[in-house]
């Protein structure tokens, strides 16, 4: 027995779903939360759906340095905060929208992966007072999508995010996640792999991984992807050195079937094939 009929829901996204209409705009007088991803770094990888909430919003409220992403408008309010606090940060959202302003909630990448759309929708089912409250997320460009992109093609099979996050989840989910997923010769994509206070996780994380992986399986450390600095190292995962990688970097491990090319202008590329043996 189904919990529900999609057919029956309201569809709040159904006219911005759609290419060829604007997003809708709220109701006069209504407010409303839209939390949108600003994409993994600069104004190329925004998309413009993003670009026009982002106009019309009366407040910004996130994370102080994605807020800082964002050029300044006069009239606009912005509403910073730190890392730690995203249950705080979408009451707030939502308490500003109760009271009929034009909300976004800015996130890095995509803003439902390991960011705040979560957090929003965790708030606004568990208070009956924002159950009213309009609540949309506009997609954003994804890290793991930018970082493959610019090392040729190594989520070109099926593969797995997982975050190596152990802040919001206990480290022997992610020990038998990265199990699992590696066991199925997943290509994964890992986020959050360190930051300056969980160090070791990149070298526990390894460990579980060459239980089933080739030590020469290719692993990619994205570091900085379309920002300054940016940095794409190849190495083998028997190779991989955990002190190199830190909170602005991306790993992507490969699978049996992935492969490192070198192209006639000397460059290297990793790719994964569409097929897979039988
Ligand atoms: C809290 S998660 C946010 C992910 C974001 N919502 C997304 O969809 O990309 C932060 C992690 O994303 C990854 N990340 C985000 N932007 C990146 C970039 N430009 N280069 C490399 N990794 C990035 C890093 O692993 C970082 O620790």
């Amino acid at each position: 027995m189904p919990y529900f009929s999609l057919a029956l829901l309201p569809s709040p996204t159904s006219a911005a779903a759609r290419d060829d209409l604007p997003a809708p705009a709220p109701v006069t007088g209504q407010g409303e939360v839209t939390v949108i991803g600003l994409g993994p770094a600069g104004p190329r990888w925004l998309t413009p759906e993003v670009g026009r909430a982002l106009r019309e919003a009366e407040h910004l409220v996130g994370y102080g340095p994605y807020v800082d992403r964002v050029p300044v408008r006069p009239g606009q309010e912005r509403h910073t905060s730190g890392n730690q606090v995203e249950t705080e940060r979408a009451a707030h959202a939502l308490d500003l929208a109760l009271g009929g302003a034009r909300v976004v909630v800015v996130s890095s990448g995509d803003p439902g992966v390991f960011a705040m759309a979560s957090a929003v929708y965790e708030v606004a089912t568990a208070e009956p007072r924002f159950a009213g409250v309009p609540v949309r997320v506009l997609p954003g460009l994804t890290a793991a999508q930018a970082a493959a992109s610019r090392i040729g093609a190594p989520l070109g099979h099926d593969f797995a995010i997982l975050s190596l996050s152990d802040r919001l989840k206990p480290w022997p989910v992610i020990e038998s996640r990265l199990a699992a997923a590696s066991a199925a010769d997943l290509v994964l994509a890992l986020y959050n792999p360190a930051s300056a206070s969980r160090r070791w996780q990149v070298g526990a994380a390894k460990d579980v991984l060459l239980r089933h992986r080739d030590p020469k399986t290719p692993v990619v450390v994205a570091r900085d992807v379309g920002r300054p600095g940016e940095k794409l190292t190849v190495v083998s995962l028997g190779d991989l050195d955990p002190e190199t990688v830190d909170m602005k970097c991306l790993l992507i491990i490969g699978s049996s079937t992935t492969q490192v090319s070198t192209r006639g202008d000397e460059s290297v590329v990793v790719w994964t094939p569409r097929t897979y043996p039988a």
